[in-house]
């Protein structure tokens, strides 16, 4: 042994000290929770592909959305299964489309106690599941997308959401969204940019839970997963167009991703813990494979550290719940 000794297990040594050293903390306020509300559902239905999570009637969104409040969660994300679809996505423009309907729902149920968020694209919306509209030849038509995500952001600002979540990928999208809200009257409203968002597999179950009905992928307008310092140019690009919120999505596999981009940029960073991230993990817990809520609080805790101050994922009221009693 050379002197003087080095012993960093010394800091380890009882939970007392731990708790003092420990550089990483999740706290509820930190969390938010996405849910789902299907119209014309009178009762909640479960979602197979991930135990626990259900697409909710609109009145059980309510008691959902007041319960996670209740619970400490900092926010909801909300997505809507409509009853019909078409080309165009009309359900996602129409003031009485579910997602809005249930952005006025929420808004009135918990208010000002939380921030009400709404996911801004068409895929829920479309006949062909894809994010935008189709060019004749089968192509996202960027362009002629941005004009309906305008007229979406608006709809959704009329209902009372706080934050538009842009989760379509489309170049442009942050900036005619921002400008299309404050044009009409709410510069208040908050853009939470999906700005480094992967064609990923972990999007699985998702796709069971709002019924997507598309075939093919996404990868002509998501990222390519072998790519990092393209997310780079992403964020910069949804920075410089006002984005307030930056996200990275998935989380886990993409740490290193959450990391730089931390550490390019002053706004906010976001990360969406996605519905594959969770059912592996409550796939391998209901086998007996993996200790779930220690799992859980693991990945929260290195999506934290990797860099991203705000989390969504489908443990929120969950983990909120058990962080408070571990507090
Ligand atoms: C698109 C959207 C998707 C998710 C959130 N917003 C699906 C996709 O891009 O294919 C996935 C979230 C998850 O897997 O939990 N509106």
């Amino acid at each position: 042994m050379t002197y003087p000794d080095v012993r960093p297990r010394r800091l380890r040594q009882t939970a007392a000290l731990r708790r003092l050293v420990g550089e990483t903390t999740v706290s509820p306020r930190e969390l938010v929770l996405p849910m789902f509300v299907k119209e014309g559902l009178t009762e909640p239905r479960p979602v197979a592909s991930l135990p626990g999570v259900v697409q909710h009637s609109r009145e059980s969104l309510r008691k959902a959305a007041a319960a996670a409040v209740e619970a400490g969660v900092g926010g909801l994300m909300l997505f809507g299964v409509p009853e019909t679809r078409d080309p165009v996505g009309s359900g996602a423009t129409d003031p009485d489309g579910i997602l809005n309907v249930a952005i006025r729902d929420v808004a009135a149920e918990v208010g000002e106690a939380t921030v009400v968020m709404g996911d801004l694209c068409l895929d829920e919306f479309t006949s062909h599941g894809h994010c935008g509209v189709l060019a004749a030849d089968g192509s996202v038509d960027n362009d002629a997308t941005l004009t309906r995500y305008a007229v979406m952001a608006v709809a959704q600002a009329v209902a009372g959401v706080h934050v538009v979540g842009l989760s379509g990928m489309m170049d442009g999208q942050v900036a005619v969204v921002r400008h299309a809200l404050d044009a009409a009257g709410y510069p208040d409203v908050v853009v939470l940019a999906y700005a480094a968002k992967y064609a990923s597999g972990f999007y699985g179950p998702f796709r069971d839970a709002v019924e997507s009905t598309l075939t093919g992928d996404r990868r002509a307008y998501q990222q390519d997963p072998a790519n990092g310092r393209e997310a780079l140019r992403e964020v910069a690009l949804d920075v410089s167009e006002g984005a307030d919120i930056v996200m990275v999505k998935p989380a886990l596999p993409y740490l290193d991703v959450i990391s730089t981009v931390a550490a390019a940029v002053e706004v906010p960073v976001a990360a969406y813990q996605v519905s594959g991230e969770y059912a592996m993990v409550e796939a391998a817990a209901a086998n007996g494979w993996l200790d779930r809520d220690r799992v859980m609080l693991e990945t929260l805790t290195a999506i934290r550290r990797a860099g991203a101050q705000i989390i969504l994922t489908y443990w929120a009221v969950e983990a909120a719940r058990l962080l408070r009693e571990a507090s």
